[in-house]
């Protein structure tokens, strides 16, 4: 579909009443309806707790006051929401439900499009997509889609069941599997910085290139989620997902064509080339934490072990940092560093590539050699690109100054904004899958994080908790730059507003 056709589709959002919907969802196709971007549509809420349509409709209201900017439309809007009280387990309910279906399709003309939106808790996800098929919900004389929230499994094992179940139902190319990060401004600018560069793209390698450092630094902490994190930690909530997407995207080769296959391609090319890291080798690197108390803004916050649902001796980690090798001919010899957790200094998600040095120093800088190249993308909160070079400090002499090339891409906040989701929303409805992961990229993550996660869970960490709150996470994590001779940079300093 093209970019100005506007799609028609019935949206049945599975999990309705949940935060996700509430925040996300509801002020995303909002923000669509209101921009014109939707033409013939309606929704069906789909939860458990019975509700009137009105009741529903009420509700929708409120998350677009609260979440979104509402304007005069808003009730027009919500006219087009109905509410199915749920059982994910029984087919009368699903029969129900298609009936509903059915009528809305006639009476809004929707060509018999349906998207499934499944923002629930995972564990029904299988079922769900089975009785959708079996109760004849996918058949649709138009199309269907599943788009699917994470985590897509626990682990490779559990994806492959999950993926066999819904497969059931849907093709590989009718599965929306979401990454929210591929929905961020920035990290969708990663590909057109390297491919509409005549700069960049030369030195895109291990010629040019010393290292790669992706950070993605929370403040928050678990907050209420502890009995989901417990079982995930961050090397599943953050780095087989995020994380090694933005590392697949800043390392791929490019593709030949801008067209899903060709970029998905790309991606699977470079998860391929990931070297795995096993056994013993774990402690090499990666490195783990886990948040202790300490104070954020001037106020004390809790220990992970003293939150709310979490094992007072847990091993779970609320922080990684990892050094991944990409053994291919473009970066064979530069390590990717990748660092995240929860209540850390700064909400700060920033890509720092690092130039090499150049081969002779002519200038000096206050007695040390020149700094670096770096090229620093920032994805949130700020958006927008710095690029760090050196020039003469005015004055006498040959002194190098570092001097910054600034480029703040403003007047869009990017804190896991409804914006992502609208892009992603929008992607689902016009059928570009581009910026969702495909099947193989998430079984190659999976096995890549396997390995780490099967030495991590036979092994308490008795340095536990390791880092304080507020804090950029464990030392072990500086000095596994260190080892290499390199250190992290700091996200803070290198902000944008602050060039
Ligand atoms: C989610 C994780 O996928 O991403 C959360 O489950 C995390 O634990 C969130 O807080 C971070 O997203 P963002 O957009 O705020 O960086």
């Amino acid at each position: 579909m093209a970019h100005n056709e506007k799609p028609t589709a019935l949206i049945m959002i599975f999990g309705a009443t949940g935060d996700l919907a509430n925040r996300k969802l509801f002020p995303s196709l909002y923000n669509l309806y209101a921009k014109g971007q939707l033409d013939k549509f309606a929704v069906v809420g789909v939860a458990r707790r019975s509700l009137t349509n009105e009741e529903f409709q009420l509700r929708v209201k409120e998350s677009v006051t609260e979440h979104g900017e509402a304007a005069a439309n808003l009730d027009e809007f919500v006219s087009k929401f109905y509410y199915h009280s749920h059982d994910v387990t029984d087919s009368s309910s699903y029969i129900a439900l298609g009936k509903l279906a059915e009528e809305l399709d006639e009476n809004y003309r929707l060509d018999g499009n349906r998207i499934f939106y499944l923002a629930m808790a995972p564990e029904f996800f299988g079922t769900i997509a089975e009785h959708l098929k079996k109760d004849k919900l996918t058949n649709v004389t138009g199309f269907k889609r599943l788009v699917i929230e994470k985590p897509f499994g626990h682990d490779l094992e559990s994806a492959k069941v999950l993926n066999k179940q819904i497969r059931t139902a849907f093709s590989e190319d009718e599965i929306y599997r979401i990454d929210h990060y591929l929905g961020k401004e920035m990290v969708q600018n990663i590909e057109v910085i390297r491919f509409a560069n005549a700069m960049f793209e030369p030195l895109w390698n291990n010629r040019y290139i010393s290292n790669i450092q992706v950070t993605s630094s929370e403040t928050l902490g678990v907050e209420e989620r502890g009995r989901y994190y417990e079982k995930s930690g961050a090397l599943r909530d953050m780095v087989q997902n995020h994380m090694l997407q933005m590392v697949s995207l800043l390392a791929m080769e490019p593709p030949i064509k801008l067209t899903t296959d060709e970029i998905r391609s790309e991606k699977v090319r470079v998860f391929r080339a990931l070297r795995p890291i096993i056994g013993e080798e774990v402690n090499d690197y990666f490195v783990r934490g886990q948040y202790g108390q300490g104070s954020m803004n001037e106020k004390e916050v809790p220990a992970y072990r003293q939150e709310e649902m979490v094992d007072p001796d847990s091993n779970t980690e609320t922080f990684v940092a990892g050094k991944l090798m990409i053994d291919n001919f473009r970066w064979a010899g530069v390590p990717f560093y990748i660092r995240t957790g929860k209540r850390m200094k700064a909400k700060s998600t920033k890509i720092v590539i690092q130039f090499k040095d150049i081969p002779m120093d002519l200038y000096y800088q206050r007695e040390q050699t020149v700094n670096p190249n770096l090229l620093v993308i920032h994805i949130q909160p700020e958006e927008g690109i710095t690029l760090h070079l050196n020039a003469k400090k005015s004055g006498q002499g040959t002194e190098a100054t570092p001097v910054k090339l600034n480029y703040a891409n403003k007047g869009i906040d990017g804190l896991n904004t409804p914006e992502a989701y609208e892009k992603l929303l929008y992607d689902s409805l016009r059928g570009d899958a581009t910026n969702f992961t495909h099947w193989d990229e998430v079984a190659l993550s999976w096995s890549f994080v396997d390995n780490i996660s099967a030495v991590w869970e036979n092994t308490n960490e008795h340095s536990f908790p390791n880092y304080e709150s507020g804090s950029m996470g464990p030392e072990a994590a500086d000095k596994l730059l260190k080892n290499d001779g390199f250190f992290w940079w700091p996200v803070t300093e290198i902000d944008v507003d602050n060039c």
